[in-house]
């Protein structure tokens, strides 16, 4: 499966390192936090970041233009409907990511891999509420994301094999390792 186009659920410091690679790496991601004003705080400071790369020459103008071309704010959860992916990155609290992945099932197709990065929460118990559980899995990046290069995909009792493979396959396409 060919990631195009991904949402991120959460504009913190996780979700917005995460939004970098992903925008780099040439997937449109469209952007939402539940609190107003975050997503635009958080695209405002990547912009930041994203300037004084280019200015090293560590990307170039056209990558620097690309790459703000694919960052998206959302002005309602609903516009995540058509994403090949959503990752989540919001507040560590088990009742809250379940709500969300109640929420998000309603608005994407079957088929969009649901994704939470998680840090201690069990994966099992996140998609647990949900009706298609086998495309929820863990995708555990560290911080800070940009620099740290590693990923973990974390299968839960009912994910799907298929979505760890898709999942391995974008960490690779990111240039993201996966230990063992
Ligand atoms: N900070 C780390 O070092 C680190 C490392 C790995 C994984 N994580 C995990 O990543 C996730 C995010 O952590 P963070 O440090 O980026 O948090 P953060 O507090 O920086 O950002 C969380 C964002 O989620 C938003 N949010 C909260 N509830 C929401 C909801 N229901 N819907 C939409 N947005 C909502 C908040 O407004 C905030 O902008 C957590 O699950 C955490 O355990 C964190």
């Amino acid at each position: 499966m060919t990631i195009q186009k991904m949402a991120l659920i959460g504009t913190g410091v996780m979700g917005m390192g995460i939004a970098q690679i992903a925008a780099q790496a040439g997937v449109e991601v469209r952007l939402f936090d539940a609190k107003p004003g975050a997503a635009e705080q958080g695209l405002e400071k990547l912009k930041v970041t994203l300037h004084k790369l280019a200015a090293k020459g560590k990307l170039t103008e056209q990558q620097l233009v690309d790459t703000l071309a694919r960052l998206i704010i959302l002005e309602s959860i609903e516009e995540v409907a058509g994403v090949d992916l959503v990752v989540e990155a919001i507040i560590e609290n088990l009742e809250i990511k379940q709500t969300l992945f109640k929420q998000l099932e309603r608005i994407v197709a079957e088929e969009t891999i649901l994704v939470s990065n998680t840090s201690s929460l069990s994966v099992t118990s996140i998609a647990s509420a949900c009706q298609h559980q086998g495309r929820i899995a863990g995708f555990h990046f560290f911080n800070p994301v940009p620099l740290m290069k590693i990923v973990e995909v974390i299968a839960g009792l009912a994910t799907d094999e298929q979505v760890v493979v898709d999942l391995l396959d974008l960490a690779t396409a990111w240039d993201f390792g996966c230990p063992d």
